[in-house]
């Protein structure tokens, strides 16, 4: 049995207000929530079994997902009293895990959509008879990230913090492979991360750590923008996934939805029961379940969560609008701005250009 351990813990502070009642990898994306699309890949690749290291807000998790059966899998949960960390939270698990101390576990954190072939870099673990094998991947500007360069031989040589100048585009895309002795030699009960701690403390036992290089779709869904990114790809087909309802197309219109006389494109996502009004336009968008845009609205790159309003008219570009918030007709909302859950704006409130 393939096993795999999902850190789902964090809270998402990034994602507020959307992640005030909802854990970042509960939120919906492209007809399911993120952590469904990441399990259905796992599946796809082998996993049978898998470990949910919850820490905020756990029984939402339970609620969704149960024992697992409805999505083909053994679903086990941890929950952390206290948040541990990557490498904390993944040896609170340890005794949940079924294999032996030589068997692969695959660990990936609950808020990536990538698109690299797990069982490639499970298979290259197993090859290299390596005591963790991490998913490289390149970026175009290293800088926001902590490196991870390799010799000729594939080994990673050292874990470098954030840098002015990287030595390397190559970075830790947060899907590992650890072989089951490894995880158990993690201190328990306290917070330990994987990058500061774990990783680098293997290099120095002169332990094998394998790179596994892939430059495959890969996104990281912490910020609003990038969840919105996350979705519109998923529906727009360019990462694939086995949990999107139907096929990839311009937009994904659930169960109850009601879009005439709306033009939707760009991946955008119109969630079961909401409605978008004739002469609004929404592209690349993520429209949650009981979200309603009003006529002539144009609505570009931006999140109108669950059962809130946006009146006629409005422009909303990178925006973000709470759950259960209304938006009153003719506002302008750009450039990143948040309405929080259940606030109230009068017409025309806000702009950010003149009326002229
Ligand atoms: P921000 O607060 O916006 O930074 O988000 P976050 O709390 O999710 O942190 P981050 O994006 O760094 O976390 C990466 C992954 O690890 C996510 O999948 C988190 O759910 C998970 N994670 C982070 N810290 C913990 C922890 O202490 N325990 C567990 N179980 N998971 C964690």
């Amino acid at each position: 049995v393939t096993e795999a351990v999902v850190l789902v813990g964090g809270m998402g502070t990034r994602l507020r207000p959307l992640t005030l009642t909802t854990p970042k990898p509960m939120l919906p994306v492209a007809g399911a929530p993120l952590l469904e699309h990441l399990l259905a890949r796992l599946r796809a690749a082998g996993v049978e079994r898998v470990v949910l290291a919850t820490s905020y807000r756990p029984e939402v998790f339970t609620e969704h997902f149960g024992t697992g059966t409805s999505i083909g899998l053994d679903l086990d949960y941890v929950t952390e009293v206290e948040p541990l960390g990557t490498a904390g939270a993944i040896r609170n698990v340890a005794d949940r895990l079924r294999g032996g101390p030589d068997e692969p576990v695959l660990v990936v954190n609950g808020d990536v959509l990538s698109g690299h072939d797990l069982a490639a870099q499970l298979a290259l673990h197993r090859d290299r008879e390596a005591d963790v094998t991490l998913h490289l991947t390149e970026v175009a500007d290293a800088r926001a990230y902590g490196c991870v360069p390799t010799d000729e031989a594939g080994r990673v040589t050292a874990f470098l913090e954030k840098m002015a100048e990287p030595v390397t585009n190559q970075v830790n895309a947060g899907c590992y492979v650890f072989r089951r002795s490894v995880i158990d030699a993690i201190p328990a009960g306290r917070v330990v991360s994987v990058e500061r701690e774990t990783f680098p403390g293997l290099l120095a036992a002169g332990r094998l750590v394998a790179g596994y290089v892939e430059v495959a779709y890969w996104l990281d869904l912490g910020t609003p923008a990038a969840l919105v990114r996350g979705s519109a790809d998923l529906v727009l087909g360019a990462v694939a996934s086995p949990a999107l309802p139907g096929g990839a197309g311009q937009a994904l219109v659930l169960r109850g939805a009601v879009t005439e006389g709306a033009t939707l494109s760009g991946g955008t996502v119109v969630g079961p029961g909401a409605t978008v009004s004739p002469g609004a336009r929404v592209s690349g968008s993520l429209l949650m379940a009981g979200a309603r845009v009003g006529p002539d609205a144009v609505v570009t790159d931006s999140v109108v969560a669950r059962d809130s309003r946006v009146g006629a008219g409005c422009v909303l570009v990178d925006a973000v609008v709470g759950d259960r918030a209304r938006v009153g007709a003719g506002n302008e909302l750009r450039a990143g701005l948040r309405v929080w859950c259940d606030a109230v704006l009068p017409d025309a409130a806000v702009r950010f250009s003149s009326d002229a």
